[in-house]
């Protein structure tokens, strides 16, 4: 008989957002929470940094002990400049390279600061002006000319409404309009509505987290004046093994926990996948004595979870039950050779000069599968 995975996560959501996910430690962070809060915070600075962070106690919650494990690894001073920025009059800049995590931390932050994680605009080429402040209701604007009711906030403006924090993803996407509109909401720290002759205010635990990716740079580079409306933190690549291997391992776990997936990646295979990702990426093996071609392509954490959880998936749907090296190298294969096939060349050359003298543990399976992969 087949022991197929069910796919149905138990609410039947596939992605819960953090502070669904994270009810009950956000919960207990509230009641044990000793510290001032900045007025619209529902955590203190320092429980917001447990949150992001983890901590090693538990604490005591209504059905026992709730452990709040680390969601973000990376430098704590980083980690709390971010959470000081956002009780600022200034807002946050997530930059970094693809992958590194700018999201995650954002939707963290949110849910822990504001209690939601959902005020969110997704800057694209085709984002307006009206997304960064308010639309209209054209069915009821012509019905009754404008009014409270026929007004669309968009998420700023709530944000600025409610109190809450507010994520604008990708912001260098945005074309120089979006840009300039913000560089006003910022400032005024309010949104003018002319046709309602009025003005909705920011509440204090307004702020705003902007993300952007420093792969993107030129596409619509900030002007100075949004710029100096920011504080900027760069969220840095991966570069400890160990810690990437920690992050993959326990990040695919949860995501096929949330399809309803038994996770079943033996570690050392996470490990090497690890060591092929950092090799590529820094062009060098990882004890420094062979130098390895780059490719193009942005081979990130985010990506490497999504290799491992596919490589489960395969797993668990048509292999035996752990993933084992052959399933996890077709998503890695494909990641590699995503943008450019002369990076399957750099892969190739990888696999004959790094991967094939390689004789210990699972080094030798990976050789043979990546080889019949790549062809
Ligand atoms: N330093 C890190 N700490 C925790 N998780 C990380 C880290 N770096 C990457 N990740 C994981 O990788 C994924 C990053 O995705 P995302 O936030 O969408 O990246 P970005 O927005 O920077 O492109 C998340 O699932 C996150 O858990
Ligand atoms: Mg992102």
């Amino acid at each position: 008989m087949i022991d197929a995975p069910s796919v149905l996560a138990p609410t039947g959501v596939i992605r819960q957002p953090a502070e669904v996910r994270c009810a009950a430690e956000l919960a207990a962070l509230i009641a044990h929470d000793r510290w001032p809060k900045p007025r619209g915070w529902r955590l203190s600075p320092r429980m917001v940094e447990t949150f992001v962070l983890g901590s090693k106690e538990s604490l005591p919650g209504p059905d026992g002990p709730v452990p709040i494990p680390a969601k973000f690894v990376g430098d704590r001073r980083l980690v709390q400049v971010a959470i000081a920025t956002l009780a600022s009059d200034r807002a946050l800049m997530l930059a970094g390279q693809p992958g590194t995590a700018k999201s995650w931390l954002s939707e963290h932050l949110a849910a822990a600061i504001s209690g939601s994680s959902g005020l969110v605009v997704q800057g694209t080429a085709g984002t307006t002006e009206e997304q960064v402040k308010y639309s209209w209701n054209y069915a009821l604007l012509i019905a009754q000319g404008p009014s409270d009711a026929a007004l669309v906030p968009s998420p700023v403006l709530r944000g600025m409404r409610d109190g809450a924090v507010v994520r604008i993803e990708e912001l260098t996407r945005c074309a120089a309009e979006v840009q300039d509109a913000l560089i006003s909401v910022l400032s005024e720290q309010q949104i003018a509505i002319p046709e309602l002759d009025t003005a909705v205010f920011a509440r204090r635990g307004f702020a705003v987290i902007a993300t952007a990716n420093t792969r993107d740079r030129g596409v619509n580079e900030m002007s100075a004046a949004l710029k100096r409306r920011f504080n900027f933190v760069t969220l840095p690549v991966l570069t400890d093994l160990v810690q990437e291997t920690e992050i993959v391992a326990r990040r695919s776990r949860e995501l096929l926990h949330d399809l309803g997936v038994e996770p079943v990646v033996p570690r050392d295979l996470i490990a090497l996948l690890a060591t092929v990702f950092s090799e590529l990426r820094r062009g060098e093996t990882l004890d420094g004595a062979a130098r390895v071609k780059t490719p193009t392509t942005v081979l990130s954490t985010a990506e490497l979870i999504s290799t491992v959880a596919n490589g489960a998936l395969l797993g668990g749907f048509f292999g035996d039950r752990p993933a084992t090296v052959g399933d996890c190298v077709a998503g890695l294969v494909g990641t590699v050779a995503k943008e450019n096939p002369a990076d399957l060349d750099i892969f190739r050359e990888y696999l004959a000069t790094v991967a094939k003298p390689r004789k210990d543990g699972l080094w030798p399976a990976f050789y043979a599968a990546a080889r019949d992969a790549v062809g």
